[in-house]
């Protein structure tokens, strides 16, 4: 009899361990689902706002999606996403993630010396901070929430703006150049300006006068400072004549009048052929600029275009020319 009950109340305690492991298991596994689920829901909202730093400051050289020259030659930077990038993340190898990560954050805050990779970290002259810089990290190397998608979805819509600007731009040119009455003839606008300044003596002189200081390496400075006055002087007398071909504004006409006739008459000359050629190439530069942004958009690429420049001494980091130097002029010789 009591052989019977001991032999239940063991089962009984064996059962409720069994069902004691159990819901602890079940209850492990519901938290590192839950874990992993918060985790994931950070990483998308970084890689998120990550797309938009990106679309920003990153994709005139590394592509609307981050596929860079992989996708089109014409762009300087190398493809950021890649499988490549993310594979750490997906197979969960977190050794290597977090190399890809520290050499990534590192060539984002510093740049890369010798190429057109910029420092952005702010303490090295860029514009970024420290969260922005770990949010495109989780952006490349995990593409969390297919934030690479955001990134293009963003770049339409600032191209798009690009776009719509230019096309105002352009309508401006035009309506100058009509109201001018001049023709888009950039040869003839520039034979006429060579013509005319031929026969202002004083520009001769003062050009004449910088060629010669170069030759000799003397009085630089002045002969340049003095043409650049001159120079001045005919910029304004450009505007007045624009304004005096353009505007239908009669004050500003009258006042653009007054100082152009103050000028001699061969200046006078220059500065109207000078405005031909200014108006006519604005005109030529907003034509171009807008085909330009719309062959560049249907293609996919970036409107904008980089003002590449390679990237020096950030971060400390030495230059590979200065490099190749040290090792050649130190040490033993
Ligand atoms: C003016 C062009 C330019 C801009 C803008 C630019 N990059 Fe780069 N980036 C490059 C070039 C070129 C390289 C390759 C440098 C080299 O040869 O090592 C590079 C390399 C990188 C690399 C290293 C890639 C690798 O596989 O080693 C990362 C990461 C990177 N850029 C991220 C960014 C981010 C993020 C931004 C925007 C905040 C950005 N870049 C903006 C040109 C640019």
């Amino acid at each position: 009899m009591s052989g019977q009950n001991t032999e239940k109340q063991i089962l009984a305690m064996v059962l409720l361990l069994v069902l004691a492991v159990a819901s602890l298991g079940a209850y492990t596994w519901f938290d590192n689902g839950r874990r992993t689920e918060a985790r994931s829901e950070i990483l998308t909202k970084d890689a998120q706002r990550a797309s938009w730093t990106f679309a920003n400051n990153c994709r005139e050289c590394h592509g609307n999606d981050g596929r860079g020259s992989e996708s089109d030659a014409s762009l300087v930077g190398p493809a950021l996403n890649t499988p490549n990038n993310t594979y750490a993340f997906l197979t969960d190898n977190q050794g290597q993630l977090e190399a890809l990560q520290n050499d990534f954050r590192y060539t984002i805050t510093c740049g890369r010396n010798g190429t057109p990779m910029p420092p952005w970290s702010i303490d090295q002259g860029g514009s970024l901070d420290g969260f922005k810089i770990d949010n495109l990290v989780t952006l490349i190397t995990t593409n969390a929430g297919n934030a690479w998608e955001t990134a293009v979805e963003h770049a339409v819509h600032l191209d798009e703006v690009t776009i719509e600007n230019l096309h105002t731009a352009l309508e401006a040119a035009e309506e100058t150049l009509k109201a001018s009455g001049w023709f888009v003839d950039l040869e003839a606008a520039a034979g006429a300006v060579a013509r005319t300044e031929a026969a202002d003596a004083e520009l001769i002189s003062l050009r004449d006068a910088v060629a010669a200081a170069e030759e000799s390496g003397e009085g630089l400075d002045e002969a340049q400072d003095a043409l650049a006055a001159y120079e001045k002087g005919y910029t304004a007398l450009v505007l007045a004549a624009v304004t005096i071909r353009t505007s239908d504004d009669s004050q500003a006409v009258a006042d653009a009048t007054s100082s152009f006739n103050a000028a001699s008459s061969v200046q006078q000359e220059v500065a109207m052929n000078r405005a031909w050629l200014k108006t006519a190439s604005d005109y030529q530069a907003a034509v171009d600029n807008v085909n330009t942004a719309e062959e560049r958009f249907a293609a996919g690429l970036p409107v904008p275009t980089p003002a590449t420049q390679v990237t020096s001494n950030t971060c400390g980091q030495v230059s590979a020319e200065l490099g190749d130097w040290l090792s050649a002029h130190s040490g033993s010789s």
